[in-house]
Order: C-alpha cells, then structure tokens, then sequence
C-alpha cells in the first residue's frame, strides 16, 4: 500500500511521485523541447537537467520567450537557516549558481530568519547565528559577489515589509489552511509568513521601478508558497515568477522523503571531517545491495535505491559514461556496495575539502553581498 504523499514546506511524507504531483501542483513537465531551449543559450545542459533532477517548470517558456526578446530575468531563491547545511540543500543552490553563470544574471537570495523563529523551536539568537554560518557556505559556492544580493528578512525589513504586507492582503487565512493544512494552533506570524517569501520576487522590479522577469529555482516543498502567491503577483501588476522544481536529494537512511537538518546526526553536513563523512557512510547510507558478496556478485545490486549512487548522480559525478559504467557494474554484480561506498566517500571528501577551504574565507566576504539600501 501507498503512503499517502505530503508536500508542504515544513512537511514531507509518503512515497512521492513526482509524476503525480505535476498533475497534483499543476506544474509542467521539464520536457525534451524546453530542455533544448534552454541549451540554445547555455551551449550545454547541467546534469541537473539532463538527469531530471530538475523536472518540473511554471512558465519557463515564457520566461525564455521574454529572454530572448532582450528582456532579461534575475534569479530569485533562499534558504531557511535553521541548521547546519548538509548536502541535500546543495542541489538547488549549485545548479543557481551554474544559472547565474550561464545566462550572466542578478541572483537575489533571501535568509528566511522570521520563517524558521516562528516554525521552530528555536530562540531568535540561535537563529541568527545559523543565518551567520549558512551564509557563509552560500558564499563558497562561488556566487558572482558583484551579482548576488543577500536578504535577510529581519534585516531588511524596511525593504520587504511594504511589499508583503501587498500580498498578505490578498491572500485569506482559508487559502493558506487548505495549501499548507494549518490548523487552528498556528500561530499569527506563521499564517503570515507567505507574504514574506512571495515578495523577493518583486524587489528588483519595485527598486528599478520596471518589471523584470523572474526565475526561482526551488526544491519542490517550496512550491506551495508561490502556488498561492501566484495569481496575487498579476493584481499587484508584475509578472507571475516562473519557476524550476527539483527532486529531493535522498537522505542517508534511504531514497524516500528529503533529508532533514534536524536529523543532522545522520545527514552529511558541509563542515563534516573525511573521518566524519566515512563514517556516515559506512555506517548509515542504504544500500541497494545484497546480504552477502556472494549473493551481490550473483544477482547484483539494485542502484536506483542505493544511496551512494543517488548523490553521484544528483551530485558527485558529472561525467555520464562514468555514471552510466557505475550503474552497471553495480546492477550485474561486479561493483560491490563496499566499492561504492569507497568511490562515493572520495568524491564527497574532495568536494568538502574545497568547499571547507573557501567557507572560511567567506567570513570576509559577508558584506559583499549583503543587500545594502
Ligand atoms: N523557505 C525556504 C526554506 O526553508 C527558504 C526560501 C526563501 C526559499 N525564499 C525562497 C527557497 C525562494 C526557494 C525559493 O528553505
């Protein structure tokens, strides 16, 4: 029997079907012909793309469309700072970044502090000192500084408030129950919250006094928020955002549901040592592989649920002959679970080393690409 599905920003559960739920959102499918639109301007496609990581769009047509007429759009996506980063939040951000990079566009990247005080358990202080440390491996993903603009909502709420408050006025409290299943329980400022991260999408377009086209690259829970922000845009006179959706990348413990910072314990976070990172996976990423090596070599190991080579695909391993080579060997029972692990641990240690080295000098860098009025 099916789990039932769950996608909301602050929940997810069941067995997801992402087929399923571009019917259910009433999104479009990130299709061959809008694949190769999009490569006329990039020359290639991310393996992000080619791979369907990313395999939904609203209105990514249009947006080409617009692109192509001259009128260019900036980027618009954030990150709730409520913990450590661990690398399931890498895939939206690194694919925003090849973005950025691609088409030479404004990256507009908001902190949603307020989000995660209200929703969480979590004292304001806290929070602010997660702000602080995420910020900080945003940076060392290697944003374009002269390009990217950071928000943070409490700190520039002289900017976002007056635009919020336009779309909190035109968003009811049974719209927001019947989109994220609040109920009664929830507080004032959560009912609220919506607003705050509809409005980013506007601001370029409010300080240049123009409309300028959107594009929010989003892991697939975030959805929802814009999914009742979307007709308000047109009322307040701008352009609908258009947006691309990507999967989950897998917890550790298995490739159902989207890996959490608040079972840290478990996920691979960015500040982790190689001993660190080894042992998680050792100890902790599901295998697609069999009980013993000699079962393994006979029947061979199911990669389409072993972890491992769901972070090299989503992740680790751009190249796809070597993908494609994994996969097999994996599947016919000539690569052992041990084997993957060993060239997943590797690839994540390499990454992380890289990745750590430019973290620290971020902390230089904060006030460069904070938004500043
Ligand atoms: N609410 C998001 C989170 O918790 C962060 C966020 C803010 C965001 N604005 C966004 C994500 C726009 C995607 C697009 O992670």
């Amino acid at each position: 029997m099916k789990k039932e599905m769950k996608v909301t920003p602050w929940e997810v559960s069941g067995d997801i079907d992402y087929g399923e739920l571009i019917k259910k959102f009433g999104m479009s499918k990130l299709d061959d012909n809008i694949l190769s639109r999009i490569k006329k301007h990039t020359k290639e496609l991310h393996p992000m793309l080619k791979r369907k990581v990313f395999f939904a769009h609203r209105d990514l047509g249009w947006l080409l469309d617009q692109y192509e007429k001259g009128n260019k759009f900036f980027l618009y996506t954030g990150c709730g700072p409520s913990g450590p980063i661990h690398l399931g939040h890498l895939g939206t951000w690194i694919f925003t970044k090849w973005l950025q990079d691609k088409f030479g566009v404004e990256l507009w990247f908001q902190f949603t502090d307020d989000e995660k005080f209200l929703f969480k358990r979590k004292s304001y202080e806290e929070i602010q000192k997660w702000t602080y440390e995420n910020m900080l491996d945003i940076i060392a993903l290697g944003f374009n500084p002269r390009k990217t603009h950071f928000l943070v909502d409490t700190k520039h709420a002289n900017l976002l408030y007056p635009e919020a408050i336009k779309f909190a006025k035109k968003i009811t409290f049974s719209t927001v129950k019947a989109a994220f299943g609040f109920t009664n329980d929830k507080n004032i400022g959560e009912i609220f919250f919506t607003s705050m991260q509809a409005a980013p999408a506007v601001i370029p377009s409010v300080l240049k006094k123009k409309n300028i086209p959107c594009l929010i690259p989003l892991a697939i829970d975030q959805d929802p928020h814009f999914r009742v922000a979307r007709d308000v845009y047109p009322k307040l006179g701008y352009y609908k955002p258009a947006i691309i959706h990507s999967r989950f990348i897998p917890p550790l413990t298995g490739v159902k549901g989207k890996m959490s910072s608040s079972e840290s314990s478990m996920a691979i976070l960015t500040t982790d040592s190689p001993k660190e990172v080894e042992r998680k996976i050792k100890k902790y990423a599901f295998s697609g592989g069999k009980d013993t090596t000699k079962e393994h070599r006979e029947k061979g190991g199911n990669p389409d649920i072993d972890v491992c080579f769901q972070y090299l695909k989503f992740l680790f391993e751009p190249d796809d002959k070597k993908l494609e080579k994994i996969y097999n060997d994996y599947k016919s029972g000539k690569l052992l679970t041990s084997e993957l692990k060993e060239i997943t641990i590797k690839k994540i240690n390499a990454f992380l080393k890289q990745h750590q080295k430019r973290r620290k000098k971020a902390k230089k860098q904060i006030s460069k690409f904070m938004y500043k009025d």
